[in-house]
């Protein structure tokens, strides 16, 4: 029996293996039960008592190098591993991440620029139900069962004598209801009617305007509506009054803006009916208002130069990542 033979072969093979399980085989074809050492060692019984002793020793010694070279070769195995890992999970030559940044859809920025000019002018914003009763929406408006203007209003019409509100003008009724003048306030939100095509959705955005207080007549309206628009377009704006009828104010009219097609209208506006002031608690003998009410999504299509109402609820991303 050569020990140092049979170490030597048993130190090469641990060199040899590439990988955890090659190693693993070589510990237990030489430490194993059948290995190579463990054989030699079970084997010194066969030797004259004498010798043992030494070759005892020597094949021990030998065991003990073959463990440490075992040990080592484990250790470079697993450094190696972690080594190619790290490489593998950063590839330089991949392009960067990009960070995506989402944006406000173009009716809410036209709301907020609304909201803004209006607040900075000294007026609260008020919300009112999308469900509401007939009486704040029609009733109470001086829009009294089989009035002609009913059927202008297209209305989804729920159980119970309740509507999705046509308009947001019930929102002026209720604040009149519940609030003494001076009243100064806007009312934006969701309107519904029955309607579809190029410049309608079933579901559009209004903003209810109300002002009433001693002494309010058309020109605080024409001075209020013109001084609005001109913020909202932030250029001069060529605009005009335009007589016209709603049931709740008198005188009405329907103001117009001159745009690139020619004119545009974009609200309804007036000085608000005694009957309205009185019915919610006003007396009209000592206040009077004006009240104005228009089409946000409307107002979003002039200033975006968008020609097609629908396409702003289409939320097509390649439609809104225009307004980014
Ligand atoms: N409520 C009207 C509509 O939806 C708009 C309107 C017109 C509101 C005149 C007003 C107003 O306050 O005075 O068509």
């Amino acid at each position: 029996m050569n020990v140092v033979e049979s170490r030597d072969l048993a130190l090469a093979e641990v060199a040899r293996a590439e990988d955890h399980s090659q190693l693993e085989r070589a510990r237990v074809s030489i430490l194993g039960r059948k290995g190579t050492i463990t054989s030699l060692l079970r084997s010194l019984s066969e030797l004259p008592k004498d010798e043992r002793p030494a070759v005892g020793k020597q094949v021990n010694e030998a065991k003990q190098s073959i463990e440490k070279a075992i040990e080592r070769r484990r250790e470079e195995l697993d450094s190696s591993l972690s080594n190619t890992r790290r490489v593998d999970s950063v590839d330089i030559t991949l392009p960067g991440r990009t960070q995506h940044q989402g944006s406000l859809h173009p009716v809410t920025q036209t709301l907020n620029a609304i909201e803004e000019i209006f607040v900075s002018s000294g007026y609260s914003v008020v919300h009112g139900p999308e469900i509401e009763d007939d009486y704040h929406n029609f009733e109470a408006l001086n829009i009294p069962e089989n009035h002609p203007a009913r059927a202008m209003h297209d209305t989804f019409y729920l159980r119970d004598g309740m509507v999705l509100r046509t308009h947001t003008s019930p929102v002026q009724v209720r604040t009149m209801e519940t609030q003494d003048p001076p009243i100064r306030i806007i009312c934006p939100g969701r309107v519904y009617r029955r309607d579809f095509d190029r410049t309608h959705t079933p579901m559009f955005h209004q903003v209810e305007g109300l002002v009433v207080d001693r002494g309010i007549s058309f020109a605080d309206l024409k001075g209020t509506v013109t001084s609005f628009i001109e913020s909202f377009f932030e250029r001069e704006v060529e605009l005009r009054f335009r007589p016209s009828y709603f049931p709740f104010t008198e005188p009405s009219a329907e103001v117009d803006v001159m745009g690139e097609t020619g004119w545009s209208e974009v609200m309804g506006c007036g000085v608000v009916h005694p009957k309205v002031l009185s019915m919610s608690g006003i007396d009209p003998k000592e206040y009077s208002g004006f009240a104005f009410g228009f089409g946000v999504d409307r107002l979003a299509m002039l200033k975006f130069g968008v020609n097609d109402l629908r396409v702003l609820f289409d939320n097509d991303i390649r439609f809104l990542r225009q307004f980014g």
